[in-house]
């Protein structure tokens, strides 16, 4: 907490924080593997450009978040882990307006990595569709998520893992990951703006379908497009890739992973042991 390391149930804030009052924060989520933050730079370049979008400073240099992330991780062990960081706006009297002088509370955890059931690797899993209810400032990863919330327990009630968000007609991506379309063997995947999180795993996902003449395009799918997608997966730091198998309670192609997500996840595996394609 605002760079001192403790317990995590002695770690405080106040009520008065803008995050608890207004939701006034941004945040990041790292996989660590191995004691070693997999795709630090891009992470904390987002979390930097978070910031930017919602006009905070950044209570920490690069640097310094990579010293102190460095020790956070050795302290709880090494090994795989799940880091959370996060910074609000810090403590003022409650006002829409932003204070005029007020330093960020940055706070950072490490939880055990919660690696996907290995069902969803072998028989894929289920989605549904649901209208994109969000801001539209969903490039921002910002700590208000309310509606993302909402909509993944709706897909949890339907027994999905995740719900595909549509927006004027198109799939944005999903509640808590990015998403992906293959349709006659080229990957969709809606492009970087103000609709979708820029997803650091999505960044990866890219890197290898260039550099393993995987065809890849940039586009967002209809929703009619999507219901006829041969594949279709999600991506997350926490899930990786994952296939989804039944979309909407009806097969997706065959009804099992498909063979460029097979290509792709072999793929992503061996990036995540070299740190690169
Ligand atoms: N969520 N889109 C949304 C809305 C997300 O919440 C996430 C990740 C992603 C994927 O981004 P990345 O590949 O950088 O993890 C896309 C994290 C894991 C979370 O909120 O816990």
């Amino acid at each position: 907490m605002n760079g001192s390391f403790l317990p995590a149930q002695q770690a405080q804030v106040s009520v008065f924080d803008r995050g608890f009052l207004l939701g006034d924060g941004v945040y990041e989520v790292i996989p660590v593997y191995k004691g070693k933050c997999f795709q630090l730079t891009g992470h904390l370049a987002r979390l930097q450009a978070s910031l930017d979008g919602v006009r905070m400073k950044n209570p920490h240099t690069e640097s310094e978040w990579e010293n102190l992330i460095a020790k956070l991780v050795e302290l709880n062990g090494d090994g795989d882990q799940s880091l959370y960081l996060q910074v609000t706006r810090g403590v003022a009297p409650r006002d829409h307006v932003f204070p005029e002088e007020v330093s960020p509370t940055s706070f950072a955890m490490s939880s055990p990595l919660q690696v996907v059931p290995e069902k969803y690797k072998t028989e894929g899993a289920a989605a549904i569709t649901l209208p994109d209810i969000r801001w539209q400032n969903c490039n921002i990863k910002a700590i208000t998520l309310l509606p993302n919330s909402l909509l993944k327990q709706q897909a949890l009630e339907a027994g999905a893992l995740e719900a595909l968000l549509i927006r004027d007609g198109y799939l944005t991506e999903g509640a808590a990951s990015n998403a992906y379309a293959v349709i006659d063997g080229i990957i969709y995947t809606a492009p970087k703006d103000e609709k979708v999180l820029p997803g650091i795993t999505r960044d990866v996902v890219i890197e290898i379908a260039k550099a393993n003449d995987m065809p890849l395009r940039e586009q967002a799918v209809t929703l009619s497009q999507l219901k006829q997608a041969d594949e279709i997966w999600v991506s997350s730091s926490t899930k990786e890739v994952v296939p989804i198998t039944v979309l909407d309670g009806e097969p997706v192609g065959d009804g099992i992973p498909g063979s460029m997500w097979q290509k792709m996840n072999a793929l992503y595996q061996k990036y995540k042991t070299k740190g690169g394609v």
